[in-house]
């Protein structure tokens, strides 16, 4: 999964920037139009007065967008933030954190009439060492592309093994790894450093619940996302830390209706059977462990504030935009039929959820 996306020549979100929207893949809820960045830039500023309070405070406050692609999400919300709160556009800074030289390119092109307020980084360390965050960390589908370990159940052996990929000749198959992975196998001893599943959980699903498993019933365990979050956790000083995404909460880990896992592939926005075929020309992604993340960030001291639908999530900033429309601009037909497609629950309503966690 990490070479199929990410090598720098091949990978599939190396190659061509399109991958998203219309021409592309697959929609996320940035290729329905601008209001998902104009309604993320009212709620930023809302949050970024509560945290740093009237100017000057607020100038030494920052946004960090986390998996920006092509930059569009940033456009709307800085078009957005200079259209309405020109005091806070010209005083914050806009962050963007991507390891991905090519992306970076993709970014500064067209963020280049905002280039005095946005900084590029690659890494956590990199955003430690510039003083860390006050303010807004976010990401918005980063966590479902971060590669997984593929664990299935074995009725015969009454265990546990991981699924990893060969080739043969010029395919590549799946095959059974002759033992787990240290991530993986780390997380069946008990008091195991990493804490992938909570110990409920963890106990439940691998003790009592797995003998009632069916032969060959996956599941995908994220440790890279779990990581990467604690990381997010620790880098923020003061504010909010959230992300946009399709997963699981606590207790469905282990879903009876999803015996094959989630892991999948899209290409010209269907589903493809085959994960493995034609590598780096097609989406790999894998419904995140809310649970697990919220865990994450705990951890690093975050209090949780919500884990809740986007669609509600959204509808509240919408009622707030309404109260002050002077402050958000007319609801005008385009925008209610964005707003259609970002809340209802036959499109990207219900399937999404955002995480929401703080450090006051
Ligand atoms: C599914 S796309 C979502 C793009 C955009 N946020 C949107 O909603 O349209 C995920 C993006 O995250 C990027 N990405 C993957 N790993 C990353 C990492 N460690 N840090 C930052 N971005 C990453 C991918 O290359 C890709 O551009």
């Amino acid at each position: 999964m990490e070479v199929a996306l990410y090598q720098p020549e091949h990978g599939y979100y190396e190659r061509d920037r399109s991958v998203v929207g219309q021409r592309g893949d697959f929609y996320t809820s940035v290729s329905v139009g601008p209001l998902f960045g104009q309604m993320l830039g009212f709620q930023f500023a809302g949050w970024i007065e509560e945290i740093g309070g009237r100017q000057p405070a607020t100038c030494n406050l920052q946004i960090v967008e986390a998996g920006a692609h092509d930059g569009q999400l940033a456009e709307d919300i800085l078009n957005w933030l200079q259209r309405h709160r020109p005091d806070l556009a010209a005083c914050i800074e806009y962050w963007i954190l991507d390891p991905s030289v090519r992306r970076q390119e993709w970014q500064r092109e067209r963020l280049s009439m905002f280039a005095p307020r946005v900084r590029w980084f690659a890494s956590w360390a990199e955003i430690q060492q510039a003083g860390g965050v006050r303010g807004v960390i976010f990401a918005n589908e980063l966590l479902d592309v971060f590669p997984v370990h593929r664990v299935a159940w074995s009725a015969a052996d009454q265990r546990w093994f991981e699924w990893g990929v060969r080739t043969v000749g010029e395919r590549f198959i799946w095959t059974r790894l002759p033992a787990l992975h240290l991530n993986v196998a780390a997380l069946m001893q008990p008091g195991a450093a990493l804490s992938n599943l909570d110990e409920g959980l963890r106990a439940s699903a691998w003790a009592s619940l797995a003998p009632l498993l069916p032969d060959g019933f996956i599941l995908e365990i994220a440790p890279f996302a779990e990581l990467w979050w604690e990381l997010a956790a620790q880098s923020l000083r003061q504010g909010k830390l959230l992300t946009f995404d399709y997963g699981h909460a606590t207790g469905d880990v282990i879903n009876p209706s999803k015996p094959h896992g989630t892991l999948r592939a899209y290409r010209d926005h269907h589903q493809v059977d085959d994960i493995l075929a034609a590598p780096g020309t097609q989406d790999i992604t894998a419904h995140v462990n809310f649970a697990v993340v919220q865990h994450a960030g705990e951890r690093a001291g975050l209090a949780t504030v919500e884990l809740t639908e986007q669609a509600r999530f959204l509808t509240r900033i919408a009622q707030r935009t309404m109260q002050q429309p002077a402050a958000f601009g007319e609801w005008h037909g385009e925008r209610v039929r964005q707003f259609q497609t970002l809340s209802h629950p036959d499109h990207l309503g219900r399937s999404f959820s955002v995480l929401v966690q703080e450090r006051v």
